[in-house]
């Protein structure tokens, strides 16, 4: 369940280097974009794509998607660069890679003093040091780094991802823990619309606000999947009148369709509205 009024159902990837692509993000429907200088750029494209994004984010319309910026590793030779280039750009969250400990965080929290910090979860380390990653005090939200993962645990994909699960849920617990955004990782067959959208609804069954993308086809699918549905809109209405209703005769408890509804079951009504109502105020934006 989202924890903040913007939504993050569909994240969408955009390689710095792609001029085309920056240019087309303007108008996709995407809730938000990571502008990645990372692994989507070739080495002898760094530079390029970093001084194209920079004069792309100054002048270009976003609207109201968020606008996160991937920058490369601190151990990289373009890491600080990057980090001085966007520590003051039109973006909304700079996005670390490959974030093992709390200490990869307080390395660039003094280099990036005014937008918020983002983690890639996408390291064995990162995995078990989610708890503390999770808890240091700028960090804001959290993307899951499936491929990375999956290479360092030398693993391999099945449709029911049973090799990501430990990581999936131990980096969920730590962001609900600290309130934070956490967004699923890419689903790489960007033709195969079935596969996509049983991926998308198993992140989103697990608690996930919404998936990282990776090609503009796949937005759609996404944001119908991450979006209340129309049933679960009007269930979350009946479950607050009939709990209304309820307390009026004096009782904490009330029945919908033979389901027992308790005060948090109202927790979790209000916040389907509270999402749905910000899906909304998104697209009218
Ligand atoms: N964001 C915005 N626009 C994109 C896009 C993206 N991630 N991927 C493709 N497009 C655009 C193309 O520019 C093209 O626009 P046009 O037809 O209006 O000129 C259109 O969508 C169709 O693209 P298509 O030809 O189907 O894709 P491709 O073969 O050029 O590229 C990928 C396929 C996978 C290489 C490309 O989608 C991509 O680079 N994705 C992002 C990868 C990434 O960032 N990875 C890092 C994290 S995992
Ligand atoms: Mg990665």
């Amino acid at each position: 369940m989202a924890h903040q009024a913007h939504p993050f159902r569909s994240v969408l990837y955009i390689p710095g280097s792609k001029e085309r692509a920056l240019e087309k993000a303007q108008g996709l429907a995407a809730d938000a974009i990571i502008f990645d200088l990372e692994d989507a750029v070739a080495h002898d494209e760094k530079i390029h794509a970093r001084e194209l994004l920079k004069a792309t984010l100054e002048t270009a319309d976003y609207g109201h998607r968020f606008r996160i910026v991937r920058v490369n590793g601190m151990d990289t030779e373009w890491g600080r660069a990057d980090l001085e280039a966007f520590a003051e750009a039109k973006a909304d969250a700079i996005l670390l890679p490959k974030v093992s400990r709390a200490a990869d965080l307080e390395a660039v929290a003094a280099l990036v003093p005014d937008l918020p910090l983002w983690a890639m979860m996408e390291t064995a380390q990162g995995m078990l040091n989610a708890a503390e990653i999770a808890a240091h005090p700028r960090l804001t939200g959290m993307v899951m780094g499936t491929n990375d993962l999956t290479k360092e645990l030398g693993s391999r994909y099945r449709p029911d991802r049973l090799a990501m699960q430990a990581g999936l849920g131990l980096c969920l617990l730590a962001a609900r823990a600290h309130g934070l955004t956490i967004v699923d990782g890419v689903y790489n067959a960007f033709k195969d619309e079935e596969g996509l959208r049983a991926e998308c609804e198993q992140g989103r069954d697990m608690g996930f606000d919404g998936k990282t993308l990776i090609h503009p086809a796949q937005l759609e699918i996404a944001n119908a999947v991450f979006s209340p549905s129309p049933a679960e809109i009007e269930l979350a209405n009946r479950q607050i009148a009939a709990f209304e209703e309820a307390e009026r005769h004096g009782q904490g408890v009330a029945v919908v369709d033979g389901k027992i509804v308790e005060n948090l079951h109202i927790v979790t009504a209000r916040q389907t509205l509270a999402k749905a109502e910000a899906i909304a105020a998104f697209r009218a934006s």
